[in-house]
């Protein structure tokens, strides 16, 4: 999604204003772009496409100045193009935004009756227009800024320089996430901690309905009526994290290959690893008392959600009703109080899975969050923080952060189980026995499998079209296993149920279509197997992903077959999830595609 970044300081800021866009490109972007101010005059730079191209017209054509405005956009309203690319300049006010101004047409027609011509196709311009209106019509800045403010509608979080004040920077919020945060004699905006690291640890989050106004010596807060506020201050732990690819090609790969040792860190947050019980923290969330579990999210972080349903249901008899939140959002579901609502979301500021919280808050429901930025929008507005502790996750296509929330997802349910009495301090120790020993699993798997990942991903990467089949908690995993290679690679790819085959997809089987069978030899297998056939008796070609006791039970040709260790079913999506990720993440690499930054998406998604 569009990044921000303002800095207000002493010295130059353009290649300061890059670096901080650089540490934002893991949001996805198509187009970017500078502004400074210097002796009374504003000027620009913007390119298509990534920030290098950027750099290079700042190379032949350098900008001076000490403040100034950057901005990563990832197209909404008109293609991305140098001309919609922000910063936009009216009549001396420089805007850049992140979001979308639902109004823009209406004021659009409103500002050009007036006379306003406009030169973007962008929902942006409206924002510098007006502000440049009040301006015209006598106000001073400020009083400019919060006119605006109040004309415009929908979700965005903005920042405002102006060519005759060289010492102030203005921004709003009003949905996607901005921060201020605090230096030496310099103050800056960025729309998270991670891009403000080099510069600053201390933050202070706007909230929706805040102004912020900074200068050299600090901020001032005040909501859209012009009254004061006050944020607190915060250390961010993102100065902490080096944004780097190690001895990696790819965030991504290096985000597979952290795994064991990221899950052993969310893992030791919920249990024991030397008496193999759940740690006795205070959940927020009395998991005995609900009578059922609202879950929502988008994305990979659905799917996870989708296996923890699977898993409360087992393990805590606990009823939970779980929809995409894009749809959930907008059912009107009966929901009633004494149900819980956990939100999944790695960034926490999905404004979809955002809505739902809101939603189920205003219907009364205890609300959790498992999420990956504690800092996050989903986790303030949250009654419990569940952390996943998988570290940044800056590869767009979710990997780490999908185990770790599976790892989240397991320790509560088995949690549930014990509150409602549906486990035993036998079955929790058990359980919990085979959550710890899966970091040591991840990590032979990760090694035994790489070469033939590699080797298999080359075949795959001559097909069109995919199809994932899993039963049971492998069938999220299909699906996930569909998202990771359609998102990176371009393959069109679709997870099914293994059981809804015959309903439909079987007529899609040829040689030309290969099938990715996930079936792990649990109580499901026989049946899978049984659906393998079908394939196998049309003429196509399996990608078999099991266990040993699995490879040895079926005897059915295969295109390939990866034989993972036997493992006990509570971790087997987990195990299980590192072939598809691989898989995915070496097709892609073999098509030469932008693994990181896939195309037309974006790691965090702030607007609807
Ligand atoms: C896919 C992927 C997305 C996200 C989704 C939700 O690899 O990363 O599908 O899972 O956009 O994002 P968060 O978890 O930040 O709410």
């Amino acid at each position: 999604m569009c990044g921000i970044v303002a800095i207000i300081g002493n010295q130059p800021v353009a290649g300061r204003l890059v670096d901080a866009l650089k540490r934002l490109e893991y949001r996805g972007y198509d187009s970017a772009g500078i502004a400074t101010l210097y002796e009374s005059v504003m000027e620009r730079r913007r390119a298509k496409g990534k920030l290098f191209n950027l750099e290079k017209l700042l190379s032949d054509e350098p900008l001076a100045g000490t403040i100034g405005i950057g901005h990563t956009r990832w197209a909404t309203h008109g293609i991305p193009n140098e001309t919609n690319a922000h910063p936009h300049f009216i009549e001396g006010v420089a805007v850049v935004h992140n979001g979308i101004i639902e109004n823009f047409s209406e004021l659009r027609d409103e500002l050009t009756a007036g006379g306003a011509v406009f030169t973007t196709q962008t929902d942006t311009e409206v924002v510098a227009q007006l502000v440049a209106r009040y301006k015209r019509q006598g106000l001073d800045n400020r009083a400019a800024m919060l006119a605006m403010l109040n004309d415009v509608t929908g979700a965005y979080a903005l920042v405002v320089m102006f060519a005759d004040d060289p010492d102030t920077l203005m921004a709003a919020r009003f949905g996607p996430p901005l921060a201020v945060g605090f230096g030496r004699g310099e103050m800056f905006f960025g729309s998270d901690a991670i891009a403000l690291a080099p510069f600053t640890n201390e933050i202070a989050y706007l909230v929706d309905g805040d102004c912020a106004i900074i200068h050299r010596g600090g901020a001032e807060i005040i909501d859209f009526a012009g009254n004061p506020v006050e944020r607190p201050h915060q250390i961010s732990q993102a100065t902490a994290f080096v944004v780097d690819k190690g001895n990696h090609r790819h965030f991504m790969e290096k985000e597979i290959y952290e795994q064991p040792e990221v899950i052993s860190h969310a893992l030791s947050h919920y249990v024991d690893f030397q008496t193999h019980t759940l740690r006795a923290n205070d959940t927020g969330i009395d998991f005995g008392k609900v009578s059922g579990l609202a879950i929502s999210a988008c994305g990979t972080a659905y799917l996870s959600g989708l296996i923890g349903k699977y898993w409360f249901e087992r393990y805590a008899r606990l009823p939970v009703e779980i929809d995409v939140a894009s749809e959930f959002r907008y059912r009107e579901i009966p929901l009633s109080k004494d149900q819980a609502a956990l939100f999944i979301s790695q960034s926490g500021e999905t404004a979809d899975t955002l809505a739902c919280l809101r939603y189920c808050r205003d219907e009364g429901l205890k609300i959790g969050a498992v999420v990956n930025v504690s800092e996050s929008t989903i986790a303030r507005e949250s009654d419990a923080i569940f952390p996943i502790l998988a570290g940044p996750e800056i590869g767009v296509a979710s990997t780490k952060a999908f185990t770790c929330q599976l790892a989240v997802l397991a320790s509560l349910s088995i949690r549930a189980g014990r509150a409602r009495g549906t486990l035993d301090g036998a079955d929790e120790k058990q359980l919990v026995r085979h959550l710890t020993g899966m970091p040591r699993i991840m990590s032979q798997v990760l090694n035994l499998i790489q070469p033939q990942m590699e080797s298999l991903a080359r075949d795959l990467s001559k097909f069109k079209d995919v199809l994932y089949l899993g039963r049971g908690t492998s069938y999220p995993l299909a699906m996930e296993g569909a998202l990771k290679l359609k998102e990176i690679s371009y393959i069109h790819a679709e997870g099914y149920a293994a059981g809804e085959l015959k309903h439909g997809p079987i007529a899609l089987i040829d040689e030309n279509m290969p099938v990715i069978v996930i079936a792990p030899h649990d109580r499901f297998f026989e049946k899978t197997v049984s659906n393998m056939q079908e394939v196998a008796a049309r003429g196509g070609r399996i990608i078999f992903i099991t266990d040993e006791k699995g490879a040895a039970a079926s005897k059915l040709p295969t295109m390939a077959t990866i034989v993972l260790p036997d493992v006990p079913e509570i971790i087997a999506p987990m195990v299980f999830a590192l072939p598809i990720q691989l898989l995915a993440y070496h097709t892609a690499v073999f098509m030469g595609t932008d693994v990181d930054q896939p195309r037309n998406l974006a790691k965090s998604v702030t607007v609807e």
